[in-house]
């Protein structure tokens, strides 16, 4: 039996000449053994019969949204998730902005299933600025855009506008089905720097912008994690769904942290802590008078390598930023701290000239293990989050499953 078994499916279909891979879509999803419905535009019926898909699904296909007053909410309802492929230019702008003029847009409008679009058209229209606001909007509602692929178009164009393989969108709407990665587990994250007080109105700090720590709560919780995140001073709304506590200093963020770790199950922590704070903090603002200043620093507690130490403890991820010898530097890291994995990244000129790293909203890892390195190319920090998330649970229940994929701790 697959996750599709038994589901209903509803295939939205709009006018494309990738409309005849619909057909072989049809074929693998009743092959999974899923209900399947099909309703077309009207301009797909100028590319593929309505008859082709009413053999493939079984059932009559559905194209005019006044043939039954009723068929749009009574679609709607019926479907467990709904995918459109292909999806045109006009679906996508007539869906982003709500428009219920044809039957597919309509049940669009109606439906709470899960909505998955596989866009496919020439590649300047999917380049273009409206397209990609469409676009942008659907992704801020939780519509899942599979592709497009680039490659050579039926219009003789090279670009992206190929509609997915149907054999890859059967597999992405089976996920659906799937339980999220995380669900019952708690995934404790901090993020951010911290900031070290001089004097009331001084402290040292660092670059770090939180973003990538903000993007790994985010992706945890949509794996299904009950997720805290433990927060240095930055200018980001936390994620939804996602408990925040906010701190300053280091001191606060160990105090945060150790609060909360017995309950978590994995522990990432993503925080530029500061590795140094003043020895005294001034009770007044420093005046200036000599002309040159000395501070004492005193090391702070490492708070990643105080959790890994514990026992029980949770899946420990820790990262490494560096400038010079990233892999070397990040296994010490590993085996110096114990830790279950380190996401190492660039930083400084070679990151500033990629344009990754603080700060950026993109970036690229190295991810070790003991016995595993993966890299993580360049990509926008909420989709490298999503891919370090998926790997993250991926070594989590592989380390547990012999245990019900919890620590020990958690038994
Ligand atoms: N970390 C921590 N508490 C600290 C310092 C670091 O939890 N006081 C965590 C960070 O959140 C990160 C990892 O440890 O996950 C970074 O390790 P660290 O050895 O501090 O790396 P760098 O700051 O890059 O250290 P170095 O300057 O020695 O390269």
């Amino acid at each position: 039996m697959t996750d599709l078994n038994g589901r209903r499916i509803l295939v939205g279909v709009c006018g494309g000449i990738a409309a005849y891979k619909s057909a072989e879509l049809l074929r693998l999803l009743r092959r999974q053994g899923a209900e399947v419905r099909v309703v077309m535009t009207s301009s797909a019926t100028r590319f593929v019969t309505p008859l082709t898909f009413q053999a493939l699904s079984g059932q009559p296909v559905a194209n005019d949204l006044f043939d039954d007053p009723m068929a749009h909410i009574e679609l709607a309802r019926w479907a467990e998730a709904i995918i459109v492929a292909p999806a045109s230019a006009t679906t996508l702008a007539r869906l982003a902005h709500g428009l219920a003029d044809d039957l597919l847009s309509a049940i669009g409008l109606a439906t709470e299933a899960p909505l998955v679009l596989a866009p496919a058209m020439n590649q300047a229209m999917w380049r273009n600025p409206a397209t990609q606001a469409n676009v942008a909007l659907l992704r801020q509602r939780a519509c899942l855009l599979l592709g497009p692929a680039e490659g050579e178009q039926a219009c003789g164009e090279t670009g992206p506008g190929r509609m997915l393989e149907p054999a890859e969108l059967v597999e992405a709407l089976a996920g659906l089905f799937q339980p999220p990665l995380l669900s019952r587990r708690t995934v404790l994250v901090t993020a951010g720097p911290t900031r070290e007080a001089l004097d009331p109105v001084r402290f040292l700090s660092n670059r770090s912008s939180g973003k990538m720590g903000y993007a790994l709560a985010e992706a945890a919780a949509r794996a299904g994690a009950e997720v805290i995140l433990v927060s240095g001073p930055v200018s980001l709304a936390p994620p939804p769904g996602v408990e925040c506590v906010q701190v300053e200093s280091a001191a606060q963020m160990r105090e945060a942290v150790l609060a909360r770790v017995d309950v978590c199950d994995i522990f990432i922590a993503a925080a530029a802590v500061a590795d140094y704070r003043p020895a005294h903090r001034a009770e007044e603002k420093i005046k200036k008078s000599a002309e040159t200043l000395r501070l004492e620093l005193v090391r702070n507690a490492d708070i990643l390598a105080e959790v890994a130490k514990r026992s029980p403890r949770p899946f420990c991820v820790g990262f490494a930023a560096e400038t010079e010898n990233l892999a070397d530097n990040a296994q010490a890291k590993l085996n110096a701290k114990q830790l279950d994995m380190i996401a190492a990244n660039w930083v400084g000129p070679l990151a500033e000239r990629e344009h990754t790293g603080f700060d950026s909203d993109h970036n690229a890892l190295h991810v070790y293990t003991r016995d595993s390195d993966t890299l993580l190319r360049k990509s926008s920090k909420g989709h490298i989050a999503e891919q370090l998330i998926e790997l993250i649970a991926r070594h989590y229940h592989e380390r547990y499953s012999a245990q019900d994929s919890r620590p020990p701790h958690r038994q």
